[in-house]
């Protein structure tokens, strides 16, 4: 029988799907085929159902943590289906500082190290000492070191190598007892008192002066990830843009403000129906309903052509977009 996926997505387009497997123990994946299409699911804040999707979504609910005192740190070790905000408040009650600058990113556990999220001068990456998972081929538990998770940029094996081949299970987080605050972005160098605390609500309150609550305004955060360019291209942009937001990435290449692109490209408030390039943050789409996949995608389209056109830069989407059965990419084809 069909059911809605609405629900099941922050960005909340119409589509349903054949069938919804809640995971709340994980013997339960032991027995599932995956021999249909399947999407894992965790809280849908970073996928989107563009249509009805013709499979299974497996959607992980696990709960637990535990958490194992050593000499210099504290070892958490999460299950997937946990919520990660609730996590970072938690872990803080506990007073165990570090993932105060994560507060208030939507979704589960699980789902945080398949792009390595990331906010305010801090990834996850940083506490990551192992991440288990359900590998489909063997019906094996699989433990890989943060290393071996490859971790980049909104990146990881997850996105790759592991695509559709493992369902993380456990994510192990080492917090050092020794805490060290991370100030460099803007807000927060403006702290009278450093404290855990007082890093984490001046997160949240700059995250909520900026981001729409997805359960208020349909959205699913950063639409496009911030581009990564050679200095080369850099240097000729700021010739014409010197307030081009940029930051190092490497010896060849800086990460400029996708957000920043797409707002001096006049497309604030741009609107296709019923989504709307967000009002106070441009790299956030948001969802005002009667809307459907086919808009987005035009939606999509448009801001990565004018993106093109005026910068020579090609966007790439943050946010991972479900067809009929398989993930799919909207890109800028012929055009780049
Ligand atoms: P889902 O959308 O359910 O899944 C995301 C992807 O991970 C999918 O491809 C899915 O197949 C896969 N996946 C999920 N769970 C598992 C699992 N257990 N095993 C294997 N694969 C799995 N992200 C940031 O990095 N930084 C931010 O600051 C940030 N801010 C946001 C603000 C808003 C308002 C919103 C709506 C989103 C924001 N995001 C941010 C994006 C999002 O919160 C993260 O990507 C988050 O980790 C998604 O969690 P989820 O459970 O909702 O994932
Ligand atoms: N900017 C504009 N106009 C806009 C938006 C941004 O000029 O409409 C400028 C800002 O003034 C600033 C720069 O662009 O100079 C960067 O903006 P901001 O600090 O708001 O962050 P961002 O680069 O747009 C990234 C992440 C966010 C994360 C924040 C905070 C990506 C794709 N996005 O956004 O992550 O919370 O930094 O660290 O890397 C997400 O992934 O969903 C997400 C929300």
């Amino acid at each position: 029988m069909a059911l809605s996926l609405q629900a099941f997505h922050t960005f909340s387009l119409p589509s349903q799907c054949s069938q919804l497997c809640e995971i709340t123990d994980l013997t339960q994946l032991q027995l599932l085929t995956f021999d249909s299409p399947f999407c894992i699911l965790g809280e849908g804040s970073n996928t989107v159902f563009l249509s009805d999707y013709q499979g299974t979504v497996i959607k992980m609910a696990t709960t637990g943590v535990v958490i194992v005192e050593r000499d210099n740190d504290y070892l958490l070790e999460v299950a997937a289906g946990e919520n990660w905000h609730q996590l970072v408040a938690y872990t803080l009650k506990k007073g165990m500082p570090g993932l105060e600058n994560l507060a208030l990113i939507p979704g589960t556990v699980g789902a945080a190290p398949v792009q390595n999220i990331g906010a305010y001068g801090v990834e996850l990456a940083k506490f990551i000492e192992y991440v288990e998972y359900f590998d489909i081929a063997t019906k094996q538990l699989i433990r890989l070191s943060c290393q071996q998770c490859e971790f980049g940029y909104r990146e990881s094996i997850f996105k790759h190598q592991l695509k559709n081949k493992a369902v993380i299970t456990c994510v192990a987080l080492a917090l050092p007892k020794l805490w060290q605050p991370e100030l460099s972005y803007g807000p927060l160098q403006q702290l009278e008192s450093v404290t855990a605390q007082t890093v984490f609500e001046q997160v949240i309150k700059t995250r909520n002066s900026k981001l729409p609550d997805p359960y208020i305004l349909a959205n699913a955060g950063s639409f496009f990830k911030n581009p990564i360019i050679e200095n080369q291209l850099l240097s000729e942009l700021l010739v014409a843009y010197p307030q081009l937001p940029h930051y190092y990435y490497d010896e060849h290449h800086h990460k400029v403000a996708a957000g920043w692109l797409i707002e001096q490209a006049g497309l604030k408030g741009y609107r296709i129906a019923g989504i709307e390039v967000h009002q106070q943050q441009a790299l956030v789409l948001v969802n005002h309903g009667g809307s459907e996949g086919s808009d987005l995608i035009k939606m999509i389209q448009h801001i990565q052509q004018q993106i093109w056109q005026r910068y020579q830069i090609s966007l790439q989407h943050e946010v991972r977009l479900m067809n009929n059965d398989t993930e799919c990419h909207i890109g800028l084809g012929e055009l780049a």
